[in-house]
């Protein structure tokens, strides 16, 4: 790749020899390879594997994602930065990605494990015409569009798990949590939050019996950029399915690709627990549980296989 002289680059910012070295420094800490230093001039080693704006955005051209991806190195939480910006009025469509997170969030008040530029954090602001009640479809959605997504990248078929996890393997790689602002009727914004683990070699001692990652899954490394894309476009097709009305589509779908969701003995984690056998999901997403001659319906609590 080409060598570029520092006093270039330097003029072509309007900058310093020596800004340029500081800024340089900066792109390296951040995880960005390059090569050389102020005497022999500068040479990108590798185009980083990063979901930049100017990078993904011509990927997803004619998705609703397009014209307002944000990308940070280091956050918080991407779903309390969406949640953030959103009650600021950012537009349907919104899209924060991270390399890292500090404190990123999971479901049930767990933390989601974010380790530097080896998955994909991200999280979208949607303002969906349904009532709140109705909203576990969204997620749906959402884990179906993770699937479509990894099929069309990796190959691998993903398993979900009702109803927010994605497994391969019998092991968590993706989790999905979304957030609301609503009234009793009316949902004012959602924030769609989608951790996948692409490139992770390994986990801390806690996870690695639970949670795998497309590289362990599949033995080599995946292109965060093209994940990313194929993420933004099949989150699009399957919001677009739902406005038209296809929650009972999506709730059908999503129990096609969950071996749980029908013929299941699961343990429902409700106050007590109890134990009962999966009968699919009904028109709004959630799980039927038969115990003894009742069918209960599951609302909230989470569901294992036993
Ligand atoms: C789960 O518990 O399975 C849900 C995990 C969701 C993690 C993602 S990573 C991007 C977004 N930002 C967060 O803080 N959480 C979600």
């Amino acid at each position: 790749m080409l060598v570029v002289s520092g006093t270039k680059l330097a003029e072509e910012i309007g900058a310093s020899r020596s800004e340029v070295w500081r800024l340089i420094q900066q792109l390296r800490a951040m995880g960005v390879e390059i090569a050389g230093h102020p005497a022999t001039g500068y040479q990108m080693e590798r185009v980083p594997d990063l979901p930049l704006p100017d990078i993904v955005a011509p990927l997803v051209t004619g998705t609703r994602f397009a014209a307002h991806i944000h990308h940070f190195f280091r956050v918080g939480s991407t779903n309390a930065m969406a949640m953030q910006a959103a009650a600021r009025g950012a537009p349907e469509g919104s899209v924060f990605f991270a390399e890292e997170q500090t404190s990123g969030r999971g479901r049930g008040g767990h933390s989601w494990h974010s380790a530097a530029s080896t998955g994909i954090y991200c999280s979208v602001v949607l303002r969906p015409q349904v009532p709140p009640a109705e909203i576990l479809v969204l997620s749906l959605a959402a884990g179906l569009a993770v699937a479509e997504a990894v099929h069309q990248v990796t190959g691998l078929r993903p398993e979900l798990k009702w109803p927010n996890d994605l497994l391969i393997n019998g092991k968590k790689f993706c989790g999905i949590l979304t957030e609301l602002n609503a009234e009793v009727t009316r949902v004012r914004y959602a924030v769609v939050g989608i951790g996948i683990n692409v490139n992770q070699a390994e986990f801390p001692a806690d996870l690695r019996e639970i949670a795998t990652s497309l590289r362990l899954a599949a033995g080599r490394e995946w292109s965060r950029v093209q994940m990313g894309a194929a993420l933004l476009q099949s989150l699009d097709r399957e919001y677009a399915a739902l406005e038209n009305g296809a929650h009972a589509d999506i709730s059908r779908r999503f129990e096609e690709r969950s071996p749980w969701s029908r013929g299941q003995r699961v343990r429902v984690e409700d106050e007590p627990p109890w134990e009962g056998v999966s009968e699919g999901l009904d028109d709004r997403g959630f799980l039927r549980v038969r115990s003894g001659d009742t069918v209960r319906t599951v609302l909230s609590a989470s569901v294992r296989a036993v």
